[in-house]
């Protein structure tokens, strides 16, 4: 089955929204007429709003970098579903390792928040990824199957077709140390395979799987070539125009 290509910026704790309406400025000429693959930019919430209003007709995707799963209440500091689609976003970036480190989300706050936003109608970026010692002991294999299976405990009986799988490995972000296209899509084959015994195989391989970490323009095609790999999460090269515009174009 086709997956159209799914090439999605991080801006994680950067740009005001006066920066963020000034790139997409920059940016727009990039996706005029690109055809065949969706771009997605994810932004820090209170830029959300006018980023998305900036985006208007560009078809590029805005979403945010985390929510929570209740509609609304006491938690002081959040954001829900309706909040970010009120904002104009349509996605949200859930389970980031960012968020799993200094924030301690575990699986389980992550499998609540994949179920709130996919019930809800968000495309769901859940991002998954192994550390150093994981990658070079070998039990990386096993950690990422069961931290799929942990944050997808709670998709059951639910739409999986705005369902995104990113696989991040945590020593390729930010580093400029990025895995290999061959170790990325050994990675993400068996992720695939992973989704197929908890999902079914018709939800695996509809699913896309992006490969985040470390990715620049001179990367990004080589990644895009592999079969396994069908989108990019872009972090740093997303910030900028030109290196994003760059990436989307690959
Ligand atoms: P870098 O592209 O800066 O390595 O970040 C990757 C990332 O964390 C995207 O979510």
């Amino acid at each position: 089955m086709a997956r159209t290509p799914f090439l999605a910026g991080n801006w994680k704790m950067f740009k005001t929204g006066g920066e963020a309406a000034e790139f997409v400025e920059q940016f727009k000429p990039a996706v005029a007429g690109l055809t065949g693959r969706q771009v997605a930019l994810a932004v820090p919430a209170t830029a959300l709003e006018r980023t998305a209003a900036a985006a208007k007709g560009t078809g590029i995707i805005i979403g945010a970098q985390n929510l929570h799963w209740e509609k609304e209440g006491a938690f002081t500091g959040e954001i829900s579903v309706g909040m970010i689609k009120d904002a104009g976003g349509s996605m949200a970036i859930i389970g980031h390792s960012e968020r799993r480190t200094y924030f301690a989300e575990t699986d389980e706050v992550v499998a609540k928040k994949v179920a709130a936003a996919l019930s809800g109608g968000l495309l769901a970026v859940l991002c998954l990824g192994e550390n150093l010692a994981q990658r070079e002991s070998g039990e990386w294999e096993a950690f990422l199957a069961g931290q799929l299976k942990g944050s997808l405990a709670a998709v059951g009986g639910l739409d999986l077709a705005n369902l995104i799988v990113a696989y991040e490995p945590i020593w390729a972000i930010g580093t400029g140390k990025t895995a290999t296209a061959d170790e990325a899509e050994k990675t993400q084959a068996h992720v695939r395979k992973e989704l197929a015994s908890l999902l079914g195989d018709a939800v695996a391989s509809a699913t896309r799987i992006l490969y985040g970490g470390s990715v620049k323009p001179d990367n990004a095609a080589s990644l895009m070539a592999q079969p396994n790999i069908d989108g990019v999460l872009v972090g740093g090269a997303s910030l900028k125009a030109d290196s994003f515009s760059g990436i989307v174009k690959y």
